[in-house]
């Protein structure tokens, strides 16, 4: 066996959040992989200066270890649309958590959270739950394998950590550093899965037109999210629609990040493009765990026909958390106040833009949108990138180069951010002017593909 290097010598010393840093040390040592999401690991951030650790959080806010406040615009990967810490999904976990979890036998949470998710999302006839998005996203390409008898994937963009996907980069050309990241070794992955897994290009209805037809018959499922950091070209949606029912395949779109923040129903909804089945895990329980595969009849029935099973995967504080908040998502009309944050959020990202004489463009939908880098020469994004995050972090706000929003942000909170945000791209915009980042950098430059890490 080869074990990975500790790589504990990367770690650099904390200056502004020394907490932090001395759990990640300790971390280093007791944690394999050190977090257990990769985008927490510190080395992809300001090291010594953005939190690592954080114990508490409200609303849209959130105190890390050090006492530092920060207004934030991460809320958990996306997980969070309601805010951290919701009064009425946390009193419904409370309560649930007093009662039992539900272990022994079925709880009746169950039938009802997945009710509301069948009146809600367009394609859901039946539902089933795990815990989190790369789970359903393994349970759907389960059924949809079952449901077909074919084997192969065809897929686009990021879907979790499971053998499935990333089998994909056994093929030579790493197809996964289109869709996912640099430097991805499919380590640990069954070789057998070579060529089951087929990477297609967003935005071009050729690519899955050309993969369909050499691998006719035996693709049993096309996964996609329906957007992400681009948006859909006229038509693209309703190509792969037609494309996925011409050949019999499944089309699964995982809504892990674009469900109930674009429309109550999901980008399905938003787009009218209605696929068979799809994936839901982060905000549809605003911070407890839990995921949803969602599809028609006749598709999901065959789970009764092969063995997905797992003991935690109904217990009922997530479906408490669930159903709270896919109720108080219909109540409020949730995904239309984060419409309306993101477009103010991204009128001024943009004004900023103008200001400061960036050539720096925002991108996506209002819901979820990404800040690019454009015209930075490609050996100083990284740093550039750095610099931005370390002067964030000291003003304190998280987010950025992707941000995410919460029902909870409020025009003062966008209008104190965009101004920390500014300063902080004045300072960006200075140093390119200058063409060294490095040079105001007081932390190392980040890392960000995989290879580097270990
Ligand atoms: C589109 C998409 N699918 C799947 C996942 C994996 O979800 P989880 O981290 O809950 O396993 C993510 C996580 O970011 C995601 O963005």
């Amino acid at each position: 066996m080869n074990p990975p290097e500790q790589g504990s010598g990367t770690l650099s010393h904390g200056t502004r959040v020394p907490e932090s840093t001395r759990l990640y040390r300790r971390a280093d040592q007791l944690i394999a992989g050190r977090t257990h999401l990769f985008g927490r690991r510190a080395e992809l951030h300001a090291q010594g200066i953005s939190p690592v650790y954080s114990h508490r959080q409200q609303g849209c806010r959130l105190w890390d270890v050090d006492g530092n406040e920060y207004l934030d615009f991460n809320l958990g990967a996306g997980s969070v649309l309601l805010g951290h810490a919701f009064p009425s999904v946390v009193g419904a976990v409370r309560e649930q958590a007093a009662s039992g979890t539900g272990l022994t036998v079925n709880h009746p949470l169950e039938i009802e959270a997945a009710e509301l998710l069948a009146e809600i999302v367009p394609c859901a006839e039946m539902v089933r739950f795990c815990k989190g998005g790369g789970e359903s996203d393994m349970v759907a390409v389960r059924i949809a394998r079952a449901a077909t008898g074919r084997d192969k994937v065809a897929f686009c963009g990021y879907h979790g950590w499971h053998d499935w996907y990333l089998s994909a980069n056994l093929a030579p050309g790493a197809a996964l550093e289109k869709h996912l990241m640099h430097g991805i070794t499919p380590r640990g992955v069954p070789k057998g899965l070579l060529d089951t897994t087929l990477a297609f290009e967003y935005n071009n209805l050729d690519s899955l037109r050309n993969l369909l037809e050499e691998n006719r018959g035996e693709v049993a499922c096309v996964i996609m999210e329906a957007a992400r950091t681009y948006t859909p070209d006229p038509g693209y949606l309703e190509g792969v629609r037609q494309l996925t029912r011409d050949h019999g395949v499944v089309l699964i779109f995982d809504e892990v990040v674009t469900g109930f923040r674009t429309a109550l129903g999901g980008a399905q909804e938003y787009y009218g493009v209605v696929p068979d089945m799809a994936t839901f895990a982060k905000c549809i329980s605003n911070g407890f765990a839990l995921g949803a595969v969602v599809g028609k009849r006749e598709i999901m029935q065959v789970a009764l026909d092969s063995f997905i099973s797992s003991v935690y995967w109904a217990e009922a504080t997530g479906l408490a958390a669930c159903k709270a908040t896919l109720q108080e998502y219909r109540a409020r009309n949730v995904s239309a106040i984060i419409q309306d944050i993101g477009h103010s959020f991204m009128k001024g990202l943009s004004g900023i833009f103008g200001e400061l004489g960036l050539s720096f463009r925002v991108i996506g939908l209002p819901s979820f949108p990404a800040m690019v880098f454009e015209g930075v020469p490609a050996e100083q994004n990284a740093a550039a990138s750095t610099l931005y995050l370390q002067e964030t972090a000291k003003r304190g706000v998280i987010g950025g180069p992707g941000f995410m929003f919460c029902m909870q942000h409020s025009q003062a909170d966008l209008d104190q951010a965009l101004e920390k945000i500014g300063e902080a791209l004045e300072v960006v915009g200075r140093a390119l002017e200058e063409g060294d980042p490095v040079k105001y950098l007081e932390c190392p430059v980040k890392q960000s593909g995989f290879r580097r890490l270990v």
